[in-house]
């Protein structure tokens, strides 16, 4: 009765299986030699990453490189005159864009500056400037006194027009895109396009001044 009182109950008499060997030490010593390489490959990988992530890091915290932007700082519709064949025969603009670095330790240039101003889709002028540089914490103005004649507008921009000048408010948009580089230390030159977009509401006919809005290109 002794042994199998004593496993009465457990239900199940399992048998011990027999341990399994396999012996592989001549694949294991071969497959060491390749595991090892990798070991340091990946070691090596790793600490690269580190060290230039802390680089870029450190070099991030001592530059804090920013992006230049442009800025409309004054827009003022001064003069436009529509006929009712649907022709701006004149519109003059008074615009001043402040070119913005705001970086402490580092100049800027701004190149390609290409900018337009539209009405409901229509071009009415392009705005261009030379490539000009910008020192660390200033900024640059470019005043530009837009003058547009003859812009023919279609049957949806007349009607617009029609609309705006009747409710004395004049929307004009200002778009385009200008090309910002500037050096973060010795380390890299950074290039970004800058973007603009923004649609001006001017009391026209009236005192020709917008409502204010933040208008600044934004780069991606
Ligand atoms: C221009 O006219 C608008 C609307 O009449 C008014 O709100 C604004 O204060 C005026 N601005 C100036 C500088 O007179």
């Amino acid at each position: 009765m002794g042994p199998q009182h004593h496993h009465h109950g457990h239900g199940h008499h399992r048998k011990q299986e027999e341990p399994r060997v396999f012996l592989r030490e001549r694949r294991k010593r071969k497959s060491s030699g390749v595991v090892w390489a990798l070991v340091i490959l990946c070691t090596v990988l790793a600490i690269g990453v580190i060290v230039t992530g802390g680089t870029v890091f450190a070099v991030y915290l001592l530059y804090k490189p920013k992006m230049p932007y442009l800025l409309v700082s004054d827009a003022r519709l001064e003069s436009l005159a529509y006929d009712q064949s649907g022709t701006i025969r004149e519109l003059r603009l008074a615009l001043t864009i402040l070119a913005e670095n705001t970086n402490s330790k580092t100049d800027a240039t701004f190149s390609r500056v290409n900018l337009g101003v539209g009405f409901r889709g229509a071009e009415v002028a392009l705005l261009r400037a030379a490539d000009f540089s910008v020192a660390r914490r200033s900024s640059v103005p470019l005043r530009y006194q837009v003058y547009s004649a003859g812009r023919q507008l279609n049957g949806e921009g007349m009607e617009s027009m029609y609309g705006a000048l009747r409710a004395g408010v004049v929307p004009l948009d200002l778009f385009g895109k200008a090309r910002t580089s500037w050096k973060v230390g010795i380390f890299a030159s950074l290039r970004f396009w800058t973007r603009i977009n923004c649609r001006f509401l001017f009391f026209y006919p009236g005192n020709g001044t917008a409502m204010p809005i933040d208008c600044r290109s934004r780069s991606p």
